[in-house]
């Protein structure tokens, strides 16, 4: 959560850092703010709402300056109001500061430094920061020593970028959120994510916990807390910079669900060959070692850990999928020979993180399966595999869903090849070979989609519900979780058979069911949506054309016909539309649903 964005260099600073800030908001949109040093001390303006409405009230003419740093925030503590809002300084506005993260301790900090004069503006944990160097600066410190010694100080996690009024230069340091540089010819970056810089360069350095950077037009230093320089490898990433823009489409979300052929594409290069999966990530024998395999995951990922836990379970191994808040309590008996599979698009997740280390303590092997390279999950699991969706900005993961489904699928396959009595899916070949098509199904579906005139007639409805069973399960939570994150409408996903052990009775003519058929267990599925059509709901069937079920619904979304292991993520294609375009019709913030953010760092 909030987003963090610092720029050195020549020329103002400023439109660098609205840019970054409006590329960063999927982070956060509750309040927004930028401080630039310009020749006169520090300048701050913020304010509460989203990052275009700062831009259309700020004052350029006061933020002139090459050094600048930047916010955008998803409150914790205090609510979203101007004064709440970073950059937060301190009395004299000498020092300002942008933090992402909890500060633990700020309620002793703010005692000791309340009895010392010092006077808070804010309910924030960050206002401590800024009083704290201000304290440090009043004993005659220099600059560096008092920015350390703060940090020192502070308990919890933090990505914090600090600017002190006169000179050009921010300070910054990590532990326990995200934070990169951005390097380009006399122009350097700091942000908690790339796309918040990509219009500028391709040239990062993923810092690590424990880091501390000096960021100035000539260069950079970092160091460890003490002032030990380290040194950090520079990565090009090939990420396009309209991989960070809306490009034609209205909202991102409408834009990433469109990219998923090109996404996918990506997801499986070369992953691929002579009829087997080959991951360069794990060799043949890679998982020699391992008798049972467990899934932990958030929210979407979750549901796709659940496609992994499923094609698992159907190859034979010892497999369980985790909701990553629930890990510590429901994690069971695992040892060295467990291998534990964190699925999360950000990498950030605070609950998945604390998975990771969970099972790393209790002598478990890991694996991040993740997007974003660096990330905390890839950097802290023994091994990572990247899902290559590119950049997702849509706060609702849509392109990343299908990419890392895919992704498990393969790396389900591979495990099973690898652990005695275990076997990959019978027909493998062609499985695989379907896969090769998925990309072309997933853009005719999107061309040729009526998910928008479906989400038109059943707009009044009281509520919606998804059905499916096995992989469409997976699927049918996750066209649930959609369609109430970015409606606000009320919508649940249930195993097909479930549906008579209670929910029937919310089922009335108001309640649209859409029904998933993937090709396994449909039958099932059809004997449950006839069910609650005798109750008067009407059916969406979400199956191929020539599908028996068709016919007997009230209204039908067309997917290609494929493998049944790929079904389930074609017909997720039209429920993201269906999903998209109810919310559009409805007028919502399609890309920042109300009280979400896109990476949750808290746990
Ligand atoms: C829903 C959504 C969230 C995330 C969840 C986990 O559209 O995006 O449910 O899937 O917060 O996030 P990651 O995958 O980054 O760990």
């Amino acid at each position: 959560m909030c987003g963090i964005i610092g720029r050195v260099g020549t020329g103002d600073a400023i439109d660098t850092l609205l840019t970054g800030l409006e590329n960063l908001e999927y982070r956060g949109y509750d309040s927004a703010g930028v401080a630039v040093q310009n020749g006169a001390g520090i300048k701050v303006q913020k304010r509460s709402g989203k990052v275009s409405e700062l831009k259309n009230k700020i004052d350029a003419s006061v933020l002139e300056g090459q050094v600048g740093i930047g916010h955008t925030r998803w409150s914790t503590h205090g609510p979203p109001t101007d004064a709440n809002a970073h950059p937060h300084t301190d009395s004299t506005t000498d020092v300002a500061v942008v933090h992402n993260g909890i500060i633990e301790n700020y309620i002793e900090l703010k005692e000791q430094l309340a009895a010392a004069g010092h006077e808070f503006t804010s309910d924030t944990d960050t206002e401590v920061i800024p009083h704290l160097v201000q304290h440090y600066l009043d004993q005659g410190w220099d600059s560096e020593r008092a920015f350390r010694t703060a940090i020192d100080e502070l308990q919890g996690s933090y990505a914090v970028a600090v600017m002190i009024s006169g000179e050009h230069v921010i300070y910054a340091a990590r532990r326990g959120s995200p934070l990169v540089i951005g390097m380009e010819d006399n122009e350097f970056f700091l942000a908690s994510d790339i796309p918040a810089f990509l219009e500028e360069t391709n040239d990062v350095i993923y810092l690590e916990d424990g880091d501390v950077v000096v960021l100035e037009p000539e260069g950079y230093r970092i160091t460890d807390l003490e002032g030990t320089p380290v040194s950090r490898e520079t990565d090009t990433v090939d990420w396009d910079p309209e991989d960070a823009g809306k490009g034609e489409y209205d909202h991102y979300m409408r834009k990433e669900i469109h990219s998923q052929p090109t996404s996918l594409a990506n997801t499986i290069e070369g992953r691929v060959a002579d009829g087997e999966v080959d991951l360069e990530e794990f060799p043949a024998g890679a998982f020699a070692d391992v008798d049972a395999v467990q899934f932990v995951a958030c929210g979407t990922s979750y549901h796709a850990a659940m496609y992994g836990e499923w094609l698992l379970r159907e190859a034979n191994v010892r497999t369980a999928v985790h909701r990553a808040s629930e890990y510590d309590s429901s994690v069971g008996p695992i040892d060295e020979h467990t291998l534990v599979v964190a699925v999360t698009q950000s990498g950030e997740t605070a609950d998945t993180l604390a998975a990771v280390r969970e099972a790393k303590a209790r002598g478990a092997r890991t694996v991040a399966v993740t997007n974003v390279v660096g990330s905390t999950a890839a950097r802290e699991a023994d091994d990572a595999l990247y899902i290559r969706a590119g950049p997702e900005i849509g706060v609702a993961a849509t392109k990343t869903f299908s990419s890392q489904s895919v992704t498990l699928a393969l790396l389900t396959q591979r495990i099973a090849a690898d652990i005695p009595d275990a076997a990959p899916i019978d027909d493998l070949d062609a499985m695989l070979e379907s896969l090769s098509d998925l990309p072309d199904q997933v853009e005719s579906v999107v061309e040729t989609s009526r998910a928008g005139e479906l989400a038109e007639r059943y707009l009044e409805s009281r509520a919606f519900f998804f059905i499916g069973r096995g992989l469409g399960h997976a699927v049918a939570l996750e066209g649930a979780l959609k369609f109430k994150e970015i409606t606000y409408e009320h919508a649940e996903g249930f195993t097909a058979g479930e549906l008579k052990h209670g929910p029937l009775a919310l089922v009335t003519e108001e309640t649209p069911v859409f029904s998933v058929f993937t090709g396994g267990g449909d039958e099932a599925v059809q004997t449950n949506a006839t069910e609650a059509q005798s109750r008067g709901a009407p059916i969406v069937t979400v199956a191929p054309d020539d599908h028996q079920a068709v016919g007997t619904g009230d209204a039908h979304l067309s997917i290609p016909d494929t493998h049944p292991v790929w079904a389930g993520l074609l017909a997720n294609v039209q429920l993201q539309l269906l999903s998209y375009h109810a919310a559009n019709e409805l007028g919502r913030p399609i890309d920042k649903p109300r009280n979400l953010a896109k990476s949750v760092t808290v746990e």
